[in-house]
């Protein structure tokens, strides 16, 4: 037995030696490489089994260069969400490992140009020069990273900029039904962006791919494209690539962030991330929650979401703010991604379908929209304003409400009224039309102060231009005051309430 043993021993080591003698000839040519096959495929998924030690979101390749994600790890088999349309697959083919994680081209490049979900360009405009990679998952900043909001986010809507103020670094949900002007918002709040430098990002998620040309069509014809990245997948494609986008987007926003600069990322919609994650899940077994919904996508959406933040200054100082979009069906803001994502959120927009049948847009219900953090960034001027414009409002909706039951009103009850009439116009505002900050306050100053009470509630809308323009000729250095971020006096008001009525006088000749 000894000798047996002895024998054997002298076998290995030989054979070892013998093998790295090999491994030292040719060291590049034996290498340890595991081959998948695949057993199941499906639109969106396939099932390989044969890859013992893959890693959890690890890329494989299957043929014909289709990669796909690594997503569930069971014992005997692996299931992989395919990035791409899986063709080429089907039951019984090798794919491979590639010990990468998904990442997407960033940098400058990335700049006025059009790409999916893997970073290729849609364009037809030439490759991307010069870009790095980024991987597409990334962790949130920590909490020391990060720094409160301080400064705002202009969208040069007046409803918002002076009710639901945003601050650069936050995250406010803008949710609504089909139809009721939620792109339009985050897209004229990007092309407000214009005059304060933001870089932005905007993602679409299982579009129609006509309304995605109307947006990059909108973004290149008001000057916007240039300091825009556009990512985008539509219905058409297959759920991973609808899954990944929001996340190679943020990857592509972040750069920048840590390039120092402040950052806008639009997601339209989280509604429709969600629903291909739930296809994602359903298609590889994963047990379904509320809604059908599986149990971890409150964890996902917070966990996107979590990165967008202010940075400290000497962590890099760059801001990434965040507008989600999620579309409710039926104004139903208690479904289950629309709660989740309000509870994940600094805020929400609120846009409603009355308002917009009505056509009083933007459709935004400010007594359903909120910013938790955006008061702290708005600028001092607006807080000349803001209540009185509030209070006006909400005492006019109930009133309003009141007074169509036909009861005789007083004469303080008809001022309100009147006054909210004007108010309510004056918060009209046409697509693609951002106001500065000092116009927008002198003209909600001018109408919360009943400047526009003996005016045709139609001519509002040209009151408010003539203002604005007397303003900006007339008063350049209140002007640069507001913008400045100063406190406005009282000598200040008085000057912005003065140069409004002169500027309204001919109005109420005509
Ligand atoms: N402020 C506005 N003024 C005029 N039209 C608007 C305004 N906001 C949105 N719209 C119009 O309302 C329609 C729906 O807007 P859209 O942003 O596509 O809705 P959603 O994204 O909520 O489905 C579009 O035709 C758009 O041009
Ligand atoms: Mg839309």
């Amino acid at each position: 037995m000894a000798t047996d043993d002895s024998f054997l021993k002298a076998v290995v080591k030989d054979t070892a030696s013998a093998f790295e003698r090999a491994l030292d000839q040719h060291p590049s040519r034996l290498r340890v490489r595991e081959i998948g096959i695949v057993t199941y495929v499906t639109k969106g998924i396939a099932r390989v089994s044969g890859l013992p030690s893959v890693r959890a979101e690890e890329l494989i390749l299957f043929p014909g260069e289709l990669l796909g994600l690594a997503f569930n790890l069971d014992p005997d088999e692996v299931g992989v969400v395919l990035l791409g349309q899986g063709e080429h697959v089907e039951a019984g083919v090798e794919v491979r490992r590639t010990h990468r994680l998904l990442d997407v081209p960033v940098g400058e490049a990335l700049l006025g140009r059009v790409v999916d979900a893997l970073g290729r360009p849609l364009d037809g405009a030439g490759p991307l020069r010069g870009t790095r990679r980024r991987h597409i998952e990334q962790p949130a900043p920590t909490i020391m990273d990060r720094e409160p909001v301080r400064v705002p986010l202009q969208t040069g809507i007046k409803a918002v900029d002076a009710l639901i103020p945003i601050g650069r670094g936050q995250r406010e949900l803008i949710l609504g039904d089909r139809q009721t002007g939620k792109t339009a918002l985050a897209i004229d709040t990007i092309i407000n962006q214009k005059s304060y430098g933001l870089i932005c990002v905007y993602c679409a998620i299982a579009q129609r791919s006509s309304a995605v040309t109307k947006v990059v069509a909108d973004l290149r014809e008001h000057d916007a494209l240039g300091y825009t990245s556009v990512v985008v997948t539509t219905g058409d494609d297959p759920p991973g690539l609808q899954y990944i986008a929001p996340y190679a987007a943020t990857s592509i926003a972040e750069y920048f962030m840590h390039q120092g600069r402040d950052v806008l990322i639009v997601y339209d919609d989280l509604s429709r991330h969600a629903r291909a994650y739930r296809e994602l899940s359903l298609l590889l077994r994963r047990p379904p929650g509320r809604e059908a919904y599986p149990g971890d996508i409150f964890y996902i959406h917070s966990h996107l979401l979590e990165r967008a933040t202010n940075l400290r200054d000497d962590r890099d100082g760059g801001s990434l703010t965040a507008l989600p979009i999620v579309q409710t069906e039926a104004q139903n803001i208690s479904a289950y991604i629309p709660t989740n994502l309000i509870s994940i959120t600094d805020g929400q927009v609120y846009l409603s379908p009355q308002l917009q049948q009505k056509g009083l847009l933007p459709a935004i219900d400010v007594g359903r929209s909120v910013s938790r953090v955006g008061g702290r960034a708005q600028l001092p001027a607006y807080q000349k304003v803001a209540s009185d414009l509030r209070l006006t409002y909400s005492q006019f909706e109930e009133l309003e409400a009141f007074s169509r039951f036909g009861t005789r009103l007083d004469e303080e009850t008809s001022r309100t009224l009147e006054r909210g009439r004007r108010v309510r116009e004056a918060l009209k505002q046409p697509q693609y039309r951002p106001m500065l900050p000092a116009e927008q306050t002198a003209v909600l100053l001018a109408v919360t102060q009943g400047i526009f009470d003996n005016l045709d509630v139609e001519d509002v809308g040209e009151a408010e231009r003539r203002v604005g323009r007397a303003l900006m000729d007339g008063l350049p250095e209140v002007v640069a005051r507001i913008h400045a971020g100063d406190d406005l006096p009282d000598e200040a008001r008085e000057q912005l309430l003065d140069s409004a009525r002169q500027a309204i006088a001919g109005l109420q000749e005509e």
